[in-house]
Parts: C-alpha cells; sequence; structure tokens
C-alpha cells in the first residue's frame, strides 16, 4: 500500500491535467496553460524528492 501523501499527490496531478486538458479546449492562453503546468511541475518534485524505490 502507498502511503496515503502518495495516493493524494498522485490524485491532485491527474487531476490537474485533466484541468489542463479542459482549459485548453476552452480556449485557455499558451501563458495561462504553461502557468498551470509549472504547477504539476512541482507536484512531479515533491514526490521524487520524498519518496525513492530501491531496487532489492
Ligand atoms: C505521486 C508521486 C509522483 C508524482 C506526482 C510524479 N512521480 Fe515520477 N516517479 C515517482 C516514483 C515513485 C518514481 C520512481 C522513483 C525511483 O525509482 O526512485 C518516479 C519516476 C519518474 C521518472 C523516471 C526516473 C528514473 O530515474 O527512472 C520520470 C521520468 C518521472 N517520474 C517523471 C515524472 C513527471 C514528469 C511527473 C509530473 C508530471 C511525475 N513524474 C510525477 C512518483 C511520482
Amino acid at each position: 500500500m502507498m502511503p496515503p501523501q502518495f495516493m493524494l499527490l498522485a490524485a491532485d496531478t491527474h487531476q490537474r491535467f485533466d484541468a489542463v486538458a479542459t482549459a485548453a479546449k476552452a480556449g485557455s492562453t499558451r501563458s495561462e496553460l504553461l502557468t498551470m503546468l509549472s504547477d504539476i511541475v512541482a507536484n512531479c518534485m515533491a514526490c521524487h524528492a520524498a519518496n525513492r524505490l530501491e531496487a532489492p
């Protein structure tokens, strides 16, 4: 079972990508979409900083 924090960050990242797709279809500007994407990259980095998989 993954830690709850991991699941939350994973779900949040999926939701944020869905929001980018919706915003793009709705005609958001390039700058608005890039701002959303940079917020998502913060999720990527937060999760990678907190979780490491080690091969046995
Ligand atoms: C909820 C946690 C989580 C989020 C959010 C997340 N990742 Fe990861 N990611 C992982 C884990 C865990 C690994 C495996 C790390 C390891 O092997 O130590 C990984 C590995 C990777 C790897 C392979 C790295 C390697 O050395 O093999 C890439 C590339 C990657 N992630 C990209 C992304 C990108 C891009 C995003 C954001 C869009 C993202 N990840 C968001 C958990 C996450």
